[in-house]
């Protein structure tokens, strides 16, 4: 694809279903150049990570936490679970050496994409399980972050994640596109929204449901990445940076399973698949990122669930300033003009 028809793309579908938001062009430049440098930091990385037995880790890891969280014993083997991966045509398991994942084809992000979308709100709960008393797929969802420079694990960064709920609607957000504007309750809703800490490993985890879908844009959850942040009393954080911020999707043929279900389907807006979205075509792009979560089946049936990892190398010298408009405070949530992180 030709950057003009790319930087078209990007914009058409930003001021659809982002309105109030254009990605300024220094944005997307900054974006390639991020790229074009962090393709060159991941290969140099992968003996490193090898070295310090971060796969043999993850696959014990993620054995345990299938084990953790799958509901019916007559299941696959955790093995075949933990060996599978979205990228059929790739192949890459977990036991496939680093410098293979991690070279030039990996199946990891590494590109932030900028693009933080209107709804982000600031002051979230820390807390593993967001569900509330949203219903859909249950999910449990993990991310293992990496230093770009280090090829260490990052601990003690904080995962901000976000994402839609069943029928497409975010909480704590009134706003053109984000369900009924008119259901100012949903300014107090905190639902699908968590903060939690990278442990040793690097990796932090949450359980929630799969997410819906919403005009303009493919299926995704967010992520921005805390910085040297503290923990106040209440239990949400305060102060750092923001040393990534990108947004994860799911294979178009698990999110077309999860979107005959009830009640994804009572959502009547038309579909619109990775293939096509702007922020997937940025993330996917010229870059050896892969933005879309490996997954398993928690059981037989979908039903039971889906157990999701990404692994995700940052830059920590990257700083970001996501903009917000709601922030969750001791007094409910507040809609705020032009914030700033
Ligand atoms: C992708 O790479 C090709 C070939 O180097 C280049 O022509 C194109 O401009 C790049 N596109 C983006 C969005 O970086
Ligand atoms: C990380 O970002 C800094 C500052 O933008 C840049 O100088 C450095 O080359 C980047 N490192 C890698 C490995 O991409
Ligand atoms: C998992 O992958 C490893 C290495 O590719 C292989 O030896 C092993 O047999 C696989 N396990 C299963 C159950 O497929
Ligand atoms: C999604 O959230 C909106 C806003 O709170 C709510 O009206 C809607 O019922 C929710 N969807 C489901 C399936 O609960
Ligand atoms: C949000 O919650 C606060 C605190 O409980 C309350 O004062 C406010 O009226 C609520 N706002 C809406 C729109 O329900
Ligand atoms: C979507 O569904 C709602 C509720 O059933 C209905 O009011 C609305 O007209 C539908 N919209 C379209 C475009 O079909
Ligand atoms: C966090 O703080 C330490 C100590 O001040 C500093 O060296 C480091 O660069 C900071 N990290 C980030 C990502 O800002
Ligand atoms: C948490 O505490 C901070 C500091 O007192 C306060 O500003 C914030 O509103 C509180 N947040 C919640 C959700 O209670």
């Amino acid at each position: 694809m030709k950057l003009s028809a790319i930087l078209l793309l990007g914009l058409t579908g930003f001021s659809l279903a982002h309105p109030g938001h254009v990605e300024s062009e220094k944005e997307l430049i900054y974006k390639r150049n991020y790229n074009a440098v962090t393709r060159r930091g991941l290969s140099a990385c992968a003996e490193q990570i090898e070295k310090r037995g971060i796969n043999a880790r993850a696959k014990a890891r993620r054995a345990a936490t299938f084990e953790k969280y799958r509901r019916s014993l007559k299941v696959r083997d955790p093995d075949v679970i933990a060996n599978t991966s979205h990228l059929s045509t790739e192949g890459f398991t977990p036991n496939t050496p680093a410098s293979d994942v991690f070279g030039e084809s990996n199946n990891c992000v590494i590109n932030p994409d900028g693009e933080t979308g209107p709804f982000w709100v600031k002051g979230e709960h820390l807390r593993t399980n967001v569900r509330e008393t949203q219903s859909g797929i249950p999910i449990v969802i993990e991310g293992q972050f990496l230093d770009i420079e280090t090829c260490a694990p990052l601990t003690d960064v904080w995962w901000d994640m976000w994402s839609c709920n069943s029928t497409g609607v975010y909480s704590g957000a009134i706003g053109s596109g984000n369900g009924n504007e008119n259901d100012l309750a949903n300014i107090n809703t905190t639902f699908l929204r968590g903060i939690q800490k990278t442990d040793s490993d690097g990796v932090a985890t949450f359980e929630s449901i799969f997410p819906g879908h919403y005009s303009g844009r493919a299926t995704h959850h967010h992520i921005a990445l805390h910085a040297n942040a503290t923990v106040l009393p209440n239990n949400t954080l305060t102060g750092g940076s923001f040393t990534h911020v990108g947004q994860l999707f799911w294979d178009q043929d698990i999110i077309s399973k999860v979107e005959a279900t009830y009640p994804y389907n009572m959502n009547n807006i038309s579909i619109t698949e990775n293939a096509v979205d702007h922020v997937f075509t940025v993330e996917t792009t010229n870059t050896t990122s892969d933005p879309v979560f490996n997954y398993a089946y928690l059981g037989d049936e979908l039903a039971d669930g889906l157990f999701g990892w990404i692994t995700i190398v940052v830059n920590t010298s990257a700083t970001y300033d996501p903009g917000y408009s709601f922030v969750l405070t001791e007094e409910g949530g507040i809609a705020q003009s032009g914030g700033s992180s």
